[in-house]
This record gives C-alpha cells, sequence and structure tokens, in this order.
C-alpha cells in the first residue's frame, strides 16, 4: 500500500457545507483533527452558532470560520473581534471592503496573544470575467486579483483566498509567508457545480499553495472518506 506523505502536499480544509448537524457529523467523525482543518462557512454557522465552534474544537480541530465580513469598518472591527474570541485559527474577510475596513480587521485582533489568521478573499472561485464586468469593473481577473492580493498585504493580512493558477504569482510577489487558500478543487471527473476557477488537486500540488480547500467533492460523494484518500494519493 501507498505510504501517504501528508509533508509536501497543501494543507487539506474540509469545506463543512452541510444544512444539518448530523449530516456533518456523520463526517466529522471520521475525520484526524490532527491532518485535516474545518471550514465552518455561513450555511453551518447561521445553523448551528458557536456552540457547534466549541464542539468542533473539544474535538481537537482547528477551524476556518469562512463568514467573509464585508462591511463598515466599525462592524467589520466588533465582528472580528466576536470571532476571534470564539478561538478559531482562520478567518475570511472580503479584500474589496477597501483598505479602512482591512486595517479595522486587522486592528481588532492586536489584543489577542492567539489571533486568527486573517485571510482576504480576492475573487470568488465561482468567477468569471463576465461576472467581473457585470458588477462594473473592466479590467481582467487575473489583475483584480493581483490588486487585492497587494491591499490585502499592504494592510498587514495574514493571506488571500484565491484560484490556485494565481498563487505563483502572488508568492512571488509577497513572499513565501504570505498564506494562500485555494478553493475550486475538483478532480478530473467531478462535477465543477458552481466554480469557475478550477484546480485538480495534482495542479495544487504543483503550485505554491498552503491550503486547499475542498467541499463538494468529498461531501457529495457516496464515499467521502475513500474519494478524500483518492485525493490525497493522486497529489502523492
Ligand atoms: O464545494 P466546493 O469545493 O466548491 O466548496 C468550496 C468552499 O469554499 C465553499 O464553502 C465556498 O464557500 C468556499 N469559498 C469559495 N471561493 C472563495 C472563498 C470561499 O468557494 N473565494
Amino acid at each position: 500500500m501507498l505510504k501517504i506523505n501528508y509533508s509536501n502536499i497543501p494543507k487539506i480544509i474540509i469545506a463543512l457545507d452541510f444544512c444539518n448537524k448530523k449530516k456533518a457529523m456523520k463526517l466529522v467523525d471520521l475525520l484526524n483533527p490532527s491532518l485535516f482543518y474545518l471550514k465552518i462557512g455561513k450555511e453551518m454557522f447561521t445553523i448551528l452558532g458557536k456552540k457547534f465552534i466549541n464542539e468542533l474544537h473539544q474535538l481537537g480541530f482547528n477551524i476556518f470560520l469562512d463568514l467573509k465580513f464585508h462591511d463598515i469598518p466599525n462592524t467589520v472591527f466588533n465582528a472580528t473581534k466576536a470571532a476571534a474570541d470564539l478561538g478559531i485559527w482562520m478567518l475570511s474577510i472580503h479584500a474589496s471592503g477597501g483598505k479602512k475596513m482591512l486595517m479595522s480587521a486587522k486592528k481588532a485582533l492586536e489584543s489577542f496573544k492567539e489571533a486568527p489568521l486573517l485571510i482576504a478573499v480576492t475573487a470568488l472561485t465561482s468567477f468569471k470575467q463576465e461576472d467581473l464586468k457585470d458588477i462594473g469593473i473592466q479590467m481582467s481577473l487575473q489583475n483584480y486579483i493581483l490588486i487585492l492580493s497587494k491591499l490585502s498585504y499592504d494592510c498587514g493580512l495574514d493571506g488571500v483566498v484565491c484560484p490556485g493558477k494565481e498563487a505563483k504569482k502572488i508568492k512571488l510577489l509577497y513572499g513565501d509567508k504570505y498564506k494562500i487558500v485555494s478553493p475550486g478543487i475538483r478532480c478530473i471527473h467531478d462535477s465543477a457545480f458552481d466554480q469557475n476557477q478550477i484546480i485538480t488537486p495534482k495542479q495544487a500540488k504543483n503550485f505554491p499553495i498552503d491550503y486547499i480547500v475542498i467541499g463538494r467533492s468529498i461531501t457529495s460523494s457516496k464515499n467521502p472518506i475513500k474519494k478524500l484518500n483518492l485525493i490525497i494519493q493522486s497529489m502523492q
């Protein structure tokens, strides 16, 4: 049997996008918290709130709270503080909220001894060029991602969420410490669903990505653990 080496592949964040706790726990109970991170997004957090985060912490998981804050600086300051109080490992915010909002979020974390990583979403991986045009932005999607990556870097954020294909450029510009988180991970025969900026796990391994986010490839599979293992094997 192939011996799995986790040290030379991106770390895996599983997107727990389920409509109820029972479904989520069916998968969580099969995962090793020392190997996988969990991402709680708008759906599960709205349904289950901070109690669920506490329960997952008790099981030993590091949690990426993916609420993608985007609001006026004061509101984001207070929401970021409240999120950090939960003891989460990573938190997301929209880079397009602008400089003052990003800096407020950063400031909100100053008083925490162990602050979560603050990561800015550049462009959603569901976006393609025409979606940018629809919201009045004429530049290329790639330039948009680079501009927001620079803004987030300048505001002192820990990294960005971006399509895997942009990882190399961003790492070259801002260095290895600037974290890259990439969703839109699909195996060759998987459905893309609503994602448009897609890479395979194998491609992800060859880009300088720190964390890959995998959701429906695993969660919509009949045998999620088998699928997860196949994904990991494809990156060896
Ligand atoms: O199911 P799938 O693998 O497409 O899940 C991707 C996850 O990553 C979802 O939970 C989605 O909210 C999140 N995400 C994303 N694109 C971003 C930021 C987060 O798809 N730019």
